[in-house]
């Protein structure tokens, strides 16, 4: 079955028949499950059997889901012969998700290697959370294979390499095989979040990672319906004893009702993210094009860094571009002020084009010097382009950079 066919099916090959033969995934909208008899409840007490207890532990939707992303994100991959046994966790956030992904693999005195230009609440994880919990973080530039390999060579308590690819806002591309290949040599590991490509545009998984997240609040559920978050690893071991045991302890666990909803979404994301990253593609052109633009930062363009990798790492370059105006604040101010079409918010991957401007917004209280260490500059625009028709969407940029 093609990835896009995978996509529309609620019950995968090899899954059991609903008993009422329900076509659509039903919502076991449960807290808990009936025991069938005091020794198969207490087999599964003791970690001898599988039955569903209660909802925290897991769901019947929930999993349907979590097989289904796993699927997506092996489509295509094989492991000495076989497909590509992946496990998949589903959580209540993106921020869940990673939060157990580094409890669950790290162990105090143990570090993370990363770049400062990830999610910001991933960065205050790390400096505060993790920081206490005695793992500390390593920041350098992960484009530079020689920064990232002298960090590895100097502190053998580095034991997992992570990045966002593309990352957000400047949509930089990370090297996933240089990294993963580095991440072996040194005895660490290499965890992606692939929030911004979805498994339709990468699969980080074929260039060496062991562990992938993602917020699935953005493209996945791609309707911003409901928040969730969702890792997987082909580490059985680690999936069915210590992040499972993270996320039953601590109550990450996503429900039944959003993780359908989720899955009502994952129904058309090939669609979606094809029309996302085509309308991305013409508005960079666009812009590239425009006297008010300075810089435009969009992987499918010739004039990006990254463009060669992009193209050999990824489907197409993703749905989320940035910009940077000339006359900096005053300009983006000036330039959100009119726009009228577009909606101003700084979440990403709905089917309407969402802009935010990092410096009067999400980076207000960020001191100027850290957020240009990033490339955050003063007049820094990021949109996360929609599925509209794309003339309503340049007709609006063009009226709002005409008014600076
Ligand atoms: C790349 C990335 N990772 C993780 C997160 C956190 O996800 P959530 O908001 O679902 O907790 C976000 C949220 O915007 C994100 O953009």
């Amino acid at each position: 079955m093609t990835f896009e066919s995978l996509c529309t099916r609620d019950f995968l090959p090899g899954d059991d028949p609903d008993p009422y033969g329900a076509h659509i995934l039903p919502v076991y909208q449960t807290s808990t499950f009936v025991y069938e008899s005091p020794e198969k409840i207490m087999d599964v007490f003791r970690g001898k059997g599988k039955a569903y207890v209660y909802s925290r532990w897991a769901n019947p939707t929930v999993d349907a889901v979590e097989r289904k992303i796993a699927a997506l994100e092996a489509y295509g991959l094989k492991k000495d012969g076989k497909e590509l046994p992946l496990k998949a966790l589903l959580f209540s956030s993106g921020m869940a998700a990673i939060s157990a992904l580094f409890m669950a693999a790290l162990k105090p005195g143990e570090k993370i290697l990363t770049s400062g230009n990830i999610y910001g609440t991933t960065v205050e994880l790390l400096n505060t959370l993790m920081h206490s919990h005695g793992i500390e973080s390593v920041y350098r530039d992960l484009s530079d294979k020689s920064a990232v390999e002298s960090a590895l060579e100097e502190d053998a308590m580095i034991r997992m390499i992570y990045c966002e690819s593309p990352s957000n806002p400047t949509v930089q591309i990370y090297d996933l095989s240089m990294l993963s290949e580095l991440a072996q040599r040194y005895g660490a590991t290499l965890a992606v979040d692939n929030t911004f490509s979805s498994p339709y545009l990468q699969q980080p998984f074929r260039w060496g990672a062991d562990y992938v997240v993602h917020s699935t609040t953005k493209y996945l559920n791609g309707h911003g319906t409901a928040l969730g978050g969702i890792l997987l690893s082909t580490d059985a071991g680690f999936m069915e004893e210590k992040a499972w045991k993270m996320r039953k302890i601590l109550g990450g666990n996503s429900n039944a009702l959003e993780a359908w909803l989720l899955n009502n979404g994952l129904k058309t994301l090939p669609l979606r993210m094809e029309k996302h990253c085509s309308n991305a593609a013409l508005l960079a052109l666009f812009l590239e094009s425009h006297r008010a633009v300075e810089k435009v930062h969009y992987a499918g363009l010739e004039s990006h860094p990254a463009y060669s990798l992009a193209k050999k790492q990824m489907r197409l370059p993703g749905g989320v571009l940035s910009f940077e105006l000339k006359g900096g604040l005053r300009a983006g101010i000036r330039f959100m002020k009119h726009i009228r079409f577009c909606t101003l918010t700084s979440t990403l991957g709905t089917p309407d084009t969402l802009i935010t401007h990092p410096a009067s917004m999400t980076h207000v209280s960020v001191p100027k010097a850290q957020r240009l260490a990033h490339g955050i500059g003063d007049g820094l625009i990021r949109m996360s382009v929609g599925i509209e028709n794309a003339d309503d969407i340049k007709n609006d940029l063009e009226r709002a950079l005409a008014a600076i």
